[in-house]
């Protein structure tokens, strides 16, 4: 047990998905893992393992921005061994080419801040995803026939965002869509020597300000958790 997760040593897969909240991640072990079991509950922050196809996997919230991915991320590497670990949640496009329901794989994320820039100081570190995990998701999702986008990705500390202007900045210069949380997993993930990705789904759109209907949203979020799972075990 660590101080946020309750799960006892080996209740926790070498594989973790980690939707921001805590309900998708019942959502998605309920829908597509076997012999689920309830992992943790600590603060509401709920995780699962399960198998999918004969592979263990935890489903485990991870909460909103990097500062609560942090914990997780932190207490599932150090305490419980996990070595691949796929951020499966939601962004807003950035681009006019990007459309809501479409999968954003992120290959690096941009921020202002991440919760490890008390070491980076000076140095402007490029947090990037494993390879090997970003290959297999693109392939099983040309595959599926979802429409994906492969690149860059902001992840920024607030979501109510005061500038218009720095959002602009980042339009301009390619950035597919903005999240709160990968940075600071593929750094994470970088300095443990695991592997990560960010799977996201446009939930709604910056630029035209269209947004995903609240009936449409489980369809695409099974994309990306079906999406995630092929990457791991390819
Ligand atoms: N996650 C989903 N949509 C987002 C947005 N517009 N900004 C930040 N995070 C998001």
């Amino acid at each position: 047990m660590t101080i946020h997760i309750g799960a006892k040593p080996g209740d926790i897969a070498e594989t973790v998905l980690l939707p921001g909240d805590p309900y998708r991640a019942k959502w998605a072990a309920e829908t597509f893992l076997e012999d689920v079991k309830l992992v943790n509950e600590v603060r509401g922050m709920l995780g699962f393992t399960g198998t999918w196809k004969g592979n263990r996997v935890t489903i485990q919230g991870s909460g909103m921005g990097m500062p609560s991915l942090s914990i997780y991320a932190n207490e599932l590497i150090k305490s419980y061994d996990a070595k691949t670990l796929i951020r499966i949640g939601s962004c807003g496009g950035m681009q006019d080419k990007v459309n809501v329901r479409d999968v954003i794989l992120a290959t690096a994320c941009s921020s202002l801040s991440t919760p490890s820039r008390g070491i980076f100081k000076e140095l402007q570190f490029a947090p990037t995803c494993d390879f090997e995990l970003l290959h297999n998701a693109y392939k099983t999702a040309e595959k599926r026939g979802v429409p994906t986008h492969v690149g860059g990705i902001y992840s920024a500390d607030v979501f109510y965002d005061e500038r218009p202007d720095l959002n602009e900045e980042m339009t301009r210069h390619g950035i597919l869509a903005v999240e709160m949380e990968a940075a600071e997993l593929y750094i994470l993930a970088a300095r443990y020597g695991r592997r990560a990705l960010a799977v996201l789904t446009v939930s709604d759109h910056l630029i035209t300000g269209e947004a995903l209907p609240a009936d449409q949203r489980e369809q695409s979020f099974g994309d990306m958790v079906e999406i995630a799972l092929e990457a791991a075990f390819a």
